[in-house]
């Protein structure tokens, strides 16, 4: 009988509070590492935009800055593993968020002979976070993400990336929900450092500093992790 070989994708997670800078920097390594981008607050938000009933279900504890239910959660993360474009690797951004989604992945990506490659803790001040939200507007059309002060467009208004001009700002990025989504950040999320440590997965980095150099220190983290 013929073995069958598998080959193992990159699974790589970003963990960090509310603006640490887990989208910015996923999307900077899916263009350096051909890596996917999975995050579970750009699924929910577009299952809230769909209706679906996870959607309806989540629309208001987002919106409190609480955590969306685990089931919800792994289920939404499982389907959308189970994508074509996935196989080629992901970048887990904002999953998991809890001991049982982190237990969840370990038992799903057992199923398919694959496991993490690092975990990366992205280490910032909780005073900054609330002045990155509320400066923070993405560009509606490709999502590329900006800042009133530190990151702006060439072009006042005009998305870099794919030249549209629907700039949009996200509901729970106002000073009282970012309080509360760092509380939920500090209660479920952080236990997970020491989770993946134990792991020998952890990996950390000092991301206060300019998001081109936190690149540069992330790349080199990623190289290694999955070469
Ligand atoms: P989610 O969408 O995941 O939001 P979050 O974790 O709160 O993280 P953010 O997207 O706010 O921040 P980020 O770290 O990506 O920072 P960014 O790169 O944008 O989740 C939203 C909600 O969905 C949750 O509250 C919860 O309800 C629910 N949810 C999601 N996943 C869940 C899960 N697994 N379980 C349960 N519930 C879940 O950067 C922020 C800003 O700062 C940008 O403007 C950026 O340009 C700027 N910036 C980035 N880096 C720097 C830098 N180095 N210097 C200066 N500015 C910077």
């Amino acid at each position: 009988m013929l073995e069958t070989v598998k080959t193992t994708a990159p699974v790589l997670i970003l963990l960090g509070p509310p603006g640490a800078g887990k989208g910015t920097q996923a999307r900077k390594l899916e263009e350096g590492f051909g890596l996917v981008q999975l995050s579970t607050g750009d699924l929910l938000r577009a299952a809230v935009a769909a209706g679906t009933d996870a959607g309806k279900a989540a629309k208001a504890v987002m919106e409190a800055g609480d955590l969306v239910s685990d089931e919800i959660v792994i289920n939404i993360l499982r389907d959308r593993l189970a994508d074509a474009d996935c196989q080629q690797g992901v970048i887990l951004d904002g999953f998991p968020r809890t001991t049982v989604q982190a237990e969840a992945l370990d038992a799903l990506l057992a199923e398919s002979g694959q496991k993490i490659n690092a975990a990366v803790s992205l280490e910032v001040d909780d005073a900054a976070m609330v002045t990155r939200i509320s400066g923070r507007y993405t560009c509606g059309g490709c999502g590329e993400g900006y800042h009133d002060s530190y990151k702006q467009p060439a072009q006042d208004g005009i998305c870099d990336n794919c030249g549209g001009s629907d700039m949009k700002r996200r509901a729970d990025d106002n000073a009282e929900t970012v309080a509360s989504r760092l509380t939920a950040y500090h209660a479920q999320t952080a236990p997970l450092i020491a989770y993946y440590d134990c792991k020998g997965a952890l990996q950390s980095i000092d991301a206060m500093g300019e998001i081109d150099g936190i690149a540069q220190k992330l790349g080199g983290i990623v190289k290694a992790a999955i070469s």
